[in-house]
């Protein structure tokens, strides 16, 4: 790994001076105004996005930008008579923009959260919130200076689930708690990798702005099967740990209410999924937190017996959160959280079913940007859960427990 500085990445991303402009005043919408909205990144995640925010009540997709056009067609079938920019700072010139969705590959999300902010607009911007430790710094400051109103989409932090947890805790009957596992597992049909998407016809370089989604990283050809399948290589991605992880560490840090760590390890490689990519598949991180707190995660892509979960163990109860053989973004099959009694510290102490609701978590972002509260995940929940995870894979790829300040003083490799 390059021994770059942090000092030396800021000035290679061109990120640094973003944070220190002049943001213009804060929107004022009256309670029943029209939100208008537009899209950067309409893939397939943004493709799900677009549908939840056009089913919440009075907002106006504007605008779509994506670099591939061959989303266009997809996401006007959806929202007929868009504007469509295969730059997303055209989308960000409209004046009729209000808010911005962002669900691009992650090496594009902080060029793409901080523009957004820069052009006056609220945002909601798809975890991890950035590729990068100083780039998630960078965008923490952006957030809190320009008074905008981010919601990051870390949908779990909506979850009744969580609220069930955090009440559960302050109600004293956890006890003390010294550790959290959680765990998250796949599984595909021999001889299909996880996450391998094929690469549509018209993906051809006349139908993609392939310098727009390089943003910055190294110039070569263009290469469809890395702009489809960014989530392989390091230079896009940071792996299942800012893909999954991430959903259950911002979770598990609410819950707790956890500062960031303090050191992480992470073992692994690519032990199933031999296609030639770069991001391990087969993972066990352990996070040291203060206050005597271990927190580990695992995942495999090569079996889902256990689904995904977590344990929170105390010395006065368990709370056990999950789902069982299922994918938590989809929720396909039943999640349940319930805590059991540590009959040794509370004999007397009764099982219970966690029954509070989920809110809508796109809906939550727009009653946010009416009345700018903050919403439920905010910057500083990304902020401290993208810092969780790319300490896992700063461990994971110079094979060494790592510290956070040495976390904070090494400059990512692209
Ligand atoms: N919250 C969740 O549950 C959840 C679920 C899935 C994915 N995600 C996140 O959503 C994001 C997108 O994932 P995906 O699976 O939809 O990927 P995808 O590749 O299907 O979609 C990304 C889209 O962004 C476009 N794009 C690439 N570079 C761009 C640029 N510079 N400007 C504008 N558009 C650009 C691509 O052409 C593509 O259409 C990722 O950050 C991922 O982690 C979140």
């Amino acid at each position: 790994m390059v021994n770059n500085t942090r000092r030396d990445f800021l000035k290679q991303t061109a990120l640094g001076t973003a944070a220190f402009l002049a943001y213009p005043p804060a929107l004022v919408l009256g309670a029943n105004d029209r939100v208008r909205v537009g899209m950067i990144g309409v893939g397939n995640r943004g493709q799900d996005l677009l549908d939840e925010v056009k089913a919440v009540p009075n907002v106006q997709v504007v605008a779509i930008a994506d670099v591939y056009r061959g989303r266009f067609d997809e996401a006007k079938k959806v929202a007929p008579g868009i504007l469509t920019f295969d730059d997303h700072r055209r989308l960000l010139d409209l004046k009729d923009v209000d808010a911005v969705i962002v669900a691009s590959p992650l090496h594009t999300h902080a060029r793409h959260f901080l523009d957004t902010l820069a052009a006056g607009k609220d945002l909601y911007a798809e975890k991890t919130m950035t590729w990068s430790i100083p780039e998630a710094e960078q965008c923490l400051a952006a957030a809190r200076q320009s008074g905008r109103v981010v919601q990051i989409g870390l949908q779990w932090e909506s979850s009744g689930a969580l609220a069930d947890a955090r009440q559960w805790i302050k109600d004293g009957v956890v006890g003390k708690i010294t550790q959290v596992e959680s765990w998250m597992s796949r599984n595909t049909p021999h001889g299909q990798g996880q996450w391998v998407r094929p690469v549509p016809a018209d993906c051809t370089a006349q139908n993609v702005n392939w310098s727009a989604f390089l943003n910055g990283r190294q110039d070569r050809p263009f290469d469809p099967f890395r702009l489809i399948n960014w989530r392989l290589f390091w230079e896009f991605s940071g792996g299942n740990v800012t893909e999954n992880m991430v959903h259950q560490i911002a979770w598990i840090m609410s819950a707790l209410e956890l500062p960031l760590p303090t050191a992480a390890y992470m073992s692994g490689g690519v032990f199933s999924e031999k296609d030639g990519r770069e991001v391990p598949d087969t993972i066990a991180v352990t996070l040291d937190f203060p206050n005597d707190l271990v927190v580990t995660w695992q995942s495999t892509f090569s079996n889902r017996h256990y689904g995904l979960g977590e344990h929170i163990l105390g010395s006065d109860g368990t709370i056990e959160h999950g789902w069982t053989g299922s994918d938590m973004v989809n929720g396909e099959e039943g999640e349940s959280i319930r805590y059991y009694t540590e009959k040794v510290n509370r004999p007397r102490g009764a099982a219970l079913v966690g029954k509070t609701k989920d809110q809508d978590h796109m809906g939550n972002w727009i009653d946010c940007v009416r009345t700018r509260k903050t919403p439920n995940a905010s910057t500083e929940i990304g902020y401290r859960s993208a810092i969780a995870v790319h300490m896992a894979n700063l461990a994971y790829r110079r094979r060494q427990r790592i510290t956070l300040e040495e976390a904070k003083a090494i400059a990512p490799e692209f």
